[in-house]
């Protein structure tokens, strides 16, 4: 069945489950990994499967960020957070959580058993900020992170062993300089930069699938800035400009200001290597996105490290790489190991956080960037 309609044959539960799924399809994805693939089944004593995947019209023309379907795997992760979620609010709790591998990363699936529970139900945040969970690309408050903000992390953390989460912001200068390389090669690099453009709308949500990309309005950048971004996305040869220098000048007004101005900023990696610890990444990362939203602070995703493992991952983005750029990914790469503990070579994701100046009704997403396609089934 190819449709979000459940015929009224179905039970209740199933019902109640494919509101959860679509509900959930507010949950993060970098490089739209969508539409996600949901099938849900009824199992015994009221139980409830849900099978999780992406859609194969996603993974035949994956983002360059994408390396390996490993953003994708981890925004299957975020998903994955706001379905449990959305299941505890109706008093369900997961029993079991589950992956079989496919082929690639893009084939994995996702099973998750949740059983009904009866009694008080501990939700880590509050439905509102799962229902308006926003993306902030503008500067926020430098105050240090409070510290009930801090536990609410550290407690977020608590349940993902095999995650190890490094707060720069101590050593923010260390940070920027090696940061900034890689937003200019994100902007010099061909495929990067078309992905980028991509995935802007600056059509105010008139265009054909508008409402799957990042609202002009929200990025942070305003003015000339904008123009120019404007005119770049409506001709391309423009963007040649940015092979030439403009790449640096961009990565330089944005990334020192940015990163200086927030309370925190973290980058996650898993200590395993497996497809498993990719899903947890992501559902981590969303955990925190969630707290920090509930505690009413700004929260942008810092997706660089990215470009460094397309980078090491031997083009399997067909990126193309030149000896100039492959020079920065290594230099880069060295830095952040040294000063860090960071290995770009393996999945790291970051994230910068804070209270924000402006209203933050600007940033949020008002519908799902796709709604998922259901399928069920009863046994
Ligand atoms: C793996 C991953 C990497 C991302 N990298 C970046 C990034 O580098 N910069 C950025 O501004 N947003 C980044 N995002 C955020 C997405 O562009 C998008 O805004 C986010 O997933 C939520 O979309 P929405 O708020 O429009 O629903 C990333 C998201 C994910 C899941």
């Amino acid at each position: 069945m190819n449709s979000t309609q459940i015929p009224k044959s179905q039970s209740l539960e199933i019902e109640m489950a494919a509101i959860w799924a679509r509900q959930a399809a507010r949950a993060a994805s970098g490089g739209n990994a969508q539409p996600w693939v949901v099938k849900i089944e009824r199992l015994s004593d009221n139980r409830l499967l849900f099978r999780l995947g992406i859609d194969s019209r996603y993974s035949c023309r994956p983002s360059p960020m994408d390396v390996d379907g490993k953003a994708a795997l981890m925004a299957l992760g975020c998903y994955a957070v706001y379905v449990e979620a959305f299941a505890a609010l109706a008093g369900f709790e997961v029993q079991s959580r589950s992956l079989a591998a496919g082929e690639t990363a893009w084939e994995t699936e996702v099973s998750l058993v949740f059983r009904p529970v009866v009694g008080a139900r501990k939700t880590k945040y509050s439905e509102q900020a799962l229902q308006q969970r926003w993306t902030d690309r503008r500067v926020y408050e430098t105050a240090p992170c409070p510290p009930d903000l801090q536990r609410r992390m550290q407690d977020v953390l608590k349940d993902y062993g095999g995650i190890r989460a490094t707060s720069v912001r101590s050593r923010i200068e260390a940070a920027i300089g090696p940061l900034r390389k890689l937003e200019a090669l994100r902007w010099k690099n061909k495929k990067f930069r078309d992905s980028l453009f991509e995935e802007i709308d600056f059509s105010s949500g008139k265009d054909a699938g508008a409402s799957r990309k990042i609202p002009a309005s929200q990025l942070g950048v305003e003015g000339f800035d904008l123009l120019f971004l404007r005119l770049m996305h409506g001709y391309p040869a423009l963007r040649t400009i940015l092979s030439m220098g403009g790449s640096e000048i961009v990565a330089r007004k944005t990334v020192p200001r940015l990163l200086r101005a927030s309370s925190g900023v973290w980058f996650l990696q898993a200590e395993v290597k497996s497809n498993a610890a990719v899903f947890d990444l992501g559902r981590c990362f969303q955990e925190l996105w969630l707290v920090v939203n509930d505690y009413g602070y700004s929260f942008q995703p810092i997706g660089l490290p990215l470009v460094a493992l397309s980078y090491w991952s031997g083009d399997s983005c067909g990126i193309g790489q030149s000896p100039a750029q492959t020079g920065v990914v290594r230099e880069v790469t060295g830095v952040l190991r040294e000063k860090f503990d960071l290995d770009l070579k393996e999945l790291v994701l970051g994230f910068r956080f804070g209270a924000t100046k402006i209203s933050q009704s600007v940033s949020s997403r008002l519908s799902p960037r796709a709604e998922p396609q259901i399928e069920s089934s009863k046994t």
